[in-house]
């Protein structure tokens, strides 16, 4: 009741108070439970990182340990559930195969389905920590044609989904530490991001009541989209089809300050960041050393910078405050490991995972919460009589 605000975009409208992720947009700050993103990317590790955004505090190391075998007891998929992958095309994108099994977890997993019982949300928590990434790697999988093969427990979660994405059951796989530490520093990146797209739609779901598997395969379905997580996709198709078509770097500028067709500069520009975006700026200052290490494209890499070089001097992009975010140069990295340009907001969905759990959490502890529901301003018909016929 009252007067209704209206606020397109939720510009200006904060739908929660959160104590998980902070962001100053004007500064280029972020900070996870008060903890700079910089230091964590340069001394924390994916696990623990997932550990304070879904409990607040780093852990101790028992904490730690206990936090890591949890997980790692849950890595099996119920075998029914390895069914499921048969059913979808050959073709399929991993995002939708990958929305879907997480939300086929509320049937294989009905005893943590309780968001107000306490252990079944812990439960719930390891098996979707556990569990997510050998989805992701059977997605994988079943898009090559190749064999799914069971995690290996021994290794933590980032080493066995690399194994279970790359490995072949006829040979022994090589874990490259310069991937599994590349991996494992871009999902802290990606952790949370406070009232995004996808996390507001885990929470818009969640505040019926809906489980947490539910919630989070409808976050999944909102990541999918180009203009959030699958702007990492679209930007390496961006640079293909510049590199094929021989165009040079400032036409194609020319053609986005056009705004032909809707073509725009995937990668640049952000609702929250108007000077840097701080998680672009660890990526692009790793993606050199990276790619020189794993050996990646060059040319796609210098059109990359050349596309940067002539945005950030460009009036257009300056007078709106456009820099590249964090999927600008995600992408050349995942291709240089080996990921098929399709596994790249896979990769985005098992990053943010973390953030989507604890916001999740925190929504169901908060006794400010109530069942979302917008106010519209209507623009139909006004009342009108049905014509006696
Ligand atoms: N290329 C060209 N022009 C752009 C771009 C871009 N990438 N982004 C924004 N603009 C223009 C936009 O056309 C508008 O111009 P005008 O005032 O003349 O109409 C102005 O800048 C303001 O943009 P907006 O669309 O009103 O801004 P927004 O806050 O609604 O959208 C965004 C933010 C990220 C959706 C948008 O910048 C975008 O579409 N970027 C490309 C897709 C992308 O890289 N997404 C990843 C976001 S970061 C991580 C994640 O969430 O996945």
């Amino acid at each position: 009741t009252g007067a209704v605000t209206y606020d397109p975009g939720f510009m200006n409208t904060a739908a929660t108070t959160s104590a998980i992720t902070y962001i100053d947009g004007d500064k280029g700050i972020l900070r996870y439970r008060g903890y700079p993103i910089e230091e964590l990317a340069a001394h924390s590790n994916f696990l623990e990182v997932s550990y304070l955004l879904i409990y607040g505090n780093l852990p101790t190391p028992a904490e730690y340990a206990t936090f890591d075998q949890r997980i790692r007891r849950h890595t099996l998929l119920h075998e029914d559930l390895k069914g499921f992958f048969g059913g979808f095309p050959r073709d399929a994108h991993p995002m939708p195969v990958l929305s879907s099994a997480v939300s086929a977890l509320s049937t294989f997993y009905q005893d943590s389905l309780d968001p107000f019982d306490d252990e079944q949300v812990e439960l719930s928590t390891y098996r979707l920590l556990a569990k997510m990434p050998v989805i992701a790697a059977y997605a994988l999988k079943k898009s090559l044609g190749q064999p799914m093969l069971y995690p290996d427990n021994s290794m933590n979660m980032v080493e066995n989904f690399l194994r279970l994405s790359f490995g072949l059951p006829a040979e022994p796989f090589h874990m490259d530490p310069t991937v599994v530490k590349a991996l494992d520093l871009l999902l802290i990146l990606h952790a949370d991001h406070e009232q995004n797209c996808s996390t507001s739609t885990v929470r818009l779901v969640g505040s019926s009541n809906a489980n947490m598997f539910a919630s989070v395969s409808a976050g999944i379905n909102a990541l999918f989209g180009p203009l959030h997580g699958g702007a990492n996709e679209a930007v390496l198709n961006m640079l293909r089809q510049i590199q094929a078509s021989g165009e040079p770097v400032e036409k194609f500028v020319e053609r986005v300050k056009n705004k032909e067709a809707g073509v725009k500069l995937m990668g640049f520009g952000h609702r929250v960041y108007k000077n840097y975006d701080p998680r672009a700026k660890i990526v692009k200052e790793t993606a050199h050393e990276i790619l020189a290490k794993l050996g990646g494209n060059d040319e796609l890499l210098d059109i990359a910078m050349r596309l940067e070089e002539v945005a950030l001097t460009d009036e257009y992009f300056i007078s709106r405050k456009l820099y590249p975010n964090v999927d600008f140069y995600t992408g050349l990295i995942y291709k240089a490991m080996g990921f098929p340009e399709k596994m790249f907001t896979v990769l985005f969905a098992i990053g943010r995972l973390p953030g989507w759990i604890a916001q999740w959490r925190e929504m169901m502890k908060d006794p400010q919460t109530k069942i979302g529901r917008p106010r519209q301003l209507y623009t139909g018909e006004a009342e009108r009589m049905y014509p006696s016929r």
